[in-house]
């Protein structure tokens, strides 16, 4: 089965099973000997999950367990990454105590797992809960339900670090929150893993010689990095099951620097005072810089920012090891934490003595605000041979305050994650047929249930209730740089929010329109300048310089989505020039207002020459060409500027067609920079839409160009049966395009669901080109799929078989590159329309 058929699967399910599962509970326990403890809390057996670790049950550490149930999720949403420990919870409706024997005076991490659900009848989102240990209060009011939400992830982990209790006991107490009514605490799986003391009293920026005491402190993870290099698994850690992230989405502004990886010549060698325990290899084998050119460097900050709790001290971590260089005062830099100098004149090769060799330097810093900057500058004062910096590994985490107490409030309710669809409203499901669907309970829940079937969001929009206290989101997968900035508060504060973000680069490629220039191009906001509605908001015609005429998209002034997307689209589209991409004109930001004005595009998107609307259909020779430009485009995209980039919301409503019929890209507000150096892929959040997702970004939440060439399949799908990636009003089997494409290619039936207007007018070695072609997009493993060079060629050969079917001009090899060259060879002067403004 498909991942795509086994998530529908698991919605329709949902339909037979409404009744809870109860577990009879047959106890075994770890033996008290057992270093560390891994419980999937309510399991009955030993059981392991996908990364091979093994879970057992934690009945018997529980104290009380009459005052707790066990219920098993109803939903196994496809993005968990394992359905141990999360398919079952331990439900708690009065305070209970589990009860754990830990080594004297050893430090250990504890984490707690949570997947918001429905588990039986219990509505996830009036599970509220409290977890007090040993002393330490870890969560309170907590809502793993909201949480998922605002950070777009399934399942929720927090990892602590505790220090020991005298007695070698740790209780750990879950009970749900008193001042939340008819509220369930919950929890799915327990980690207790011993550590070494690996924290040591560390200076507190902005004081002199002032020192933050550790020792009798409790800390709780904010992020972990891997910089420059890749997500390592908690089984590839040195034995402490830590978790490290990609540091690529917290970097604040376009300035990634460069990443690099250690040559096979350099061994990496711990010194004695470095633990190996204290980070993996491959953090300090991998690292980013700031770049080769000094005139550049000297004239940024390598800046990487972070959501935390505000009013609390943090402890940062820094990882480094030169890679590169040897010698002292070589490469010389800055470090800034929160504005203020953490460090002045850091030499790595001066403290590790070596190349190859690790250190790490902490930092403390009281944090006013709910933002945690951390920057790097090259030194000037000691005059080193480079002006750049270099960063391996980050880890942040916050301490507990003078109370013991660790917890913060639940964030707000973040822009929903996944765009809606942009289906016109009369194709929408009614409230009715859309609860024959998605069982009503489940749209408390988890978000990636909440939106299964693409079209639902639409109207699932309305605001949920937060707790009302903005927050910070306690947690520490990747999140967007910038993404703390809601839009609610550039409206407050009026102008600028958005320019003072931009990189001066694209302020400074673009054209700044003032609001009345934009009020008096689409007559006032008039609705019938009204050319289409996304996501983002509404998009007019209009004119501006009183002849030109202009796409403006203005983003909902009551929406909280979109200063992020706009910064990404400003800055990626003033960057890139391409015949096949959208050109972004400029952009107004005013009044709170985010608006950006294109390029018009007379046709419109490609969507509506598809289906669902009463225009003339296209023929199979100008879908073909229609959808070589879009294949140019992204190919572009991903090959041809200085960084791959990945669109990640690649459709047919963003496939637009200016009045010559030529394709463009559109929509980059969730592009994504992956440095085309050493990185193979990049590690985030799911985003994109319902339909276009490529299954294995879904399960590994790991980015590459690939997942773009899983959209464009399905793209390809879209145009040759002119219908929609998912129909959720269509008979199961058949309501996911690719599924039903896929299964009607292997029975040699697809022709039977081509669009009816192209039955009989294929040249039918053209069509089979087309759907190899698509099929291979739509393969399961992103290393099956071809690159988007590959697909260009196999389209233009496609095109070539329908035009002239005798004598084909193109010739096929096997390498993807040769293929590129040639093709770009004979298509001549084609390419020479863009220019690239990067270098
Ligand atoms: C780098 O950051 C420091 C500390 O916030 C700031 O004082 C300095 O102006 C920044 N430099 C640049 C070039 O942005
Ligand atoms: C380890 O020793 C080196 C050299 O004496 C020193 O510079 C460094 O700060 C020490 N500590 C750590 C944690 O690297
Ligand atoms: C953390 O809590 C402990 C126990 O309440 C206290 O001794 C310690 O000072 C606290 N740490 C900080 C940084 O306030």
């Amino acid at each position: 089965m498909s991942s795509n058929t086994r998530f529908l699967f698991f919605i329709f399910s949902l339909l037979l099973t409404l009744n809870s599962v109860f577990h009879i509970v047959s106890q075994t326990t770890p033996s008290d000997s057992d270093a560390s403890y891994i419980l999937a809390c309510g399991a009955s057996t030993d059981a392991e999950d996908t990364d091979g670790r093994t879970w057992k049950p934690d009945s018997q550490l529980l104290s009380n367990s009459g005052n707790s149930m066990i219920l098993s999720a109803h939903v196994q949403d496809p993005s968990l990454p394992s359905t141990i420990p999360y398919m079952t919870a331990r439900i708690f409706t009065s305070t209970s105590t589990y009860k754990i024997l830990v080594a004297k005076g050893q430090r250990f991490w504890l984490r707690l797992h949570f997947y918001s659900t429905s588990y039986g009848t219990l509505d996830p989102s009036k599970s509220y809960l409290d977890v007090i240990a040993n002393g330490f209060t870890l969560l309170h009011n907590f809502s793993a339900s909201i949480t998922a939400q605002a950070l777009t992830q399934v399942s929720i982990m927090k990892e602590f670090s505790l220090v020991p209790a005298q007695s070698g006991d740790l209780d750990i107490t879950f009970k749900p929150t008193l001042e939340q009514k008819d509220a369930y605490a919950f929890v799915n799986g327990i980690e207790v893993i011993p550590m070494p003391d690996i924290f040591k009293p560390a200076p507190l920026v902005g004081y002199n010689d002032q020192f933050v005491e550790v020792e009798s402190s409790s800390f709780q993870t904010i992020a972990r990095l891997n910089v420059g290099g890749q997500f390592i698994l908690p089984t590839d850690d040195s034995g402490l099951t830590r978790t490290w992230y990609d540091d690529s989405p917290y970097i604040f502004s376009a300035a990634f620097g460069v990443t690099y990886k250690a040559d096979k010549s350099i061994k990496i060698q711990y010194p004695s005072n470095v633990s190996k325990e204290i980070a993996p290899l491959d953090v300090y084998n991998t690292a980013r810089s700031m770049g080769p050119n000094a005139n550049i460097n000297i004239n940024y900050n390598l800046t990487w920012v972070f959501q935390i709790d505000a009013k609390f001290t943090y402890l940062v971590r820094f990882h480094f090891c030169e890679l590169d260089l040897e010698k002292v005062n070589q490469r010389v830099f800055n470090i800034f934490v929160n504005n203020q100098t953490a460090k002045e004149n850091a030499d790595v090769i001066e403290w590790a003595e070596s190349q190859g060799v690790p250190v790490y330097k902490d930092y403390a810093v009281y944090a006013s605000d709910e933002d945690l900057w951390v920057a790097l500058h090259p030194s000037v004062s000691t005059k080193p041979q480079y002006y750049d910096a270099i960063l391996n590994g980050l880890e942040i985490f916050k301490m507990n305050d003078t109370r013991g107490n660790l917890a913060a409030p639940n964030p707000v309710q973040s822009p929903m994650p996944i765009q809606a669809d942009d289906a016109p409203k009369k194709f929408r499901p009614s409230r009715s047929e859309r609860a024959a669907h998605v069982i009503g309970g489940i749209s408390g829940g988890v978000v990636g249930c909440a939106v299964v079937a693409g079209f639902f969001i639409c109207f699932t929009k309305e605001k949920r209730k937060g707790d009302g206290n903005p927050s910070s989101r306690g947690n520490w997968l990747p999140l967007y740089g910038r993404s703390h900035t809601s839009t609610s508060n550039s409206t407050t504060s009026g102008k600028s929010i958005a320019s003072s973000q931009l990189s001066s680069v694209a302020a400074g490629l673009c054209r700044h329109f003032s609001l009345s220039e934009i009020k008096h191009g689409t007559k006032n906001f008039s609705e019938s300048q009204v050319i289409g509605v996304g996501g983002f908001g509404k998009v007019y015609e209009g004119l501006i310089d009183g002849k030109t005429k202009v796409a403006i998209k203005r983003s909902n002034p009551s929406s909280e989505q979109g200063l992020d997307e706009f910064l990404t689209e400003i800055e990626m589209l003033s960057r890139l020039r391409h015949k096949h991409l959208v050109s972004l004109i400029g952009f107004c930001e005013e009044d709170g207002e985010m608006i950006l004005v294109y390029d018009y595009m007379a046709n419109g998107t490609l969507r509506e020459h598809l289906y669902r609307s009463n225009k003339p259909a296209l023929s199979w020779q100008q879908r073909l060409a229609i959808c070589i430009g879009a294949a140019r485009g992204l190919h572009y995209l991903h090959t041809g500027a200085r960084y791959t980039i990945i669109h990640r919301d690649v459709k047919t409503t963003n496939i637009l067609l200016d009045e010559k019929w030529v394709a463009k890209v559109s929509d980059f507000g969730l592009s994504k920079i992956g440095s085309n150096l050493h990185q193979t892929h990049v590690s985030t959040m799911v985003k994109g839409s319902f339909g276009y997702l490529d299954p294995e970004y879904f399960r590994r939440q790991q980015l590459t160009e690939k997942s773009d060439v899983y959209s464009f399949g399905v793209v390809l799908f879209e145009v040759l049966c002119a219908r929609p990636a998912l129909n959720p009003l269509l008979p199961m089997e058949q309501v996911s395009l690719v599924d039903w494409a896929l299964h009607c290619q292997r029975k040699g039936i697809l022709e039977d669901i081509i669009d009816p207007h192209l039955k009989g007018k294929i040249n039918p070695l053209s069509l089979r080109k087309f759907t190899e072609t698509a099929e291979k997009c739509v393969a399961d493993q992103g290393l099956d799929r071809p690159t988007m060079g590959d697909v260009l060629w196999n389209l233009e050969f496609s095109l070539q078989l329908e035009k002239t079917p005798e004598q084909p001009k193109m010739v096929s090899y096997n390498n993807a590159d040769d293929t590129y060259a040639t093709y770009t060879a004979m298509s001549g002067t084609d390419e020479d329309s863009f220019v690239s403004l990067e270098k």
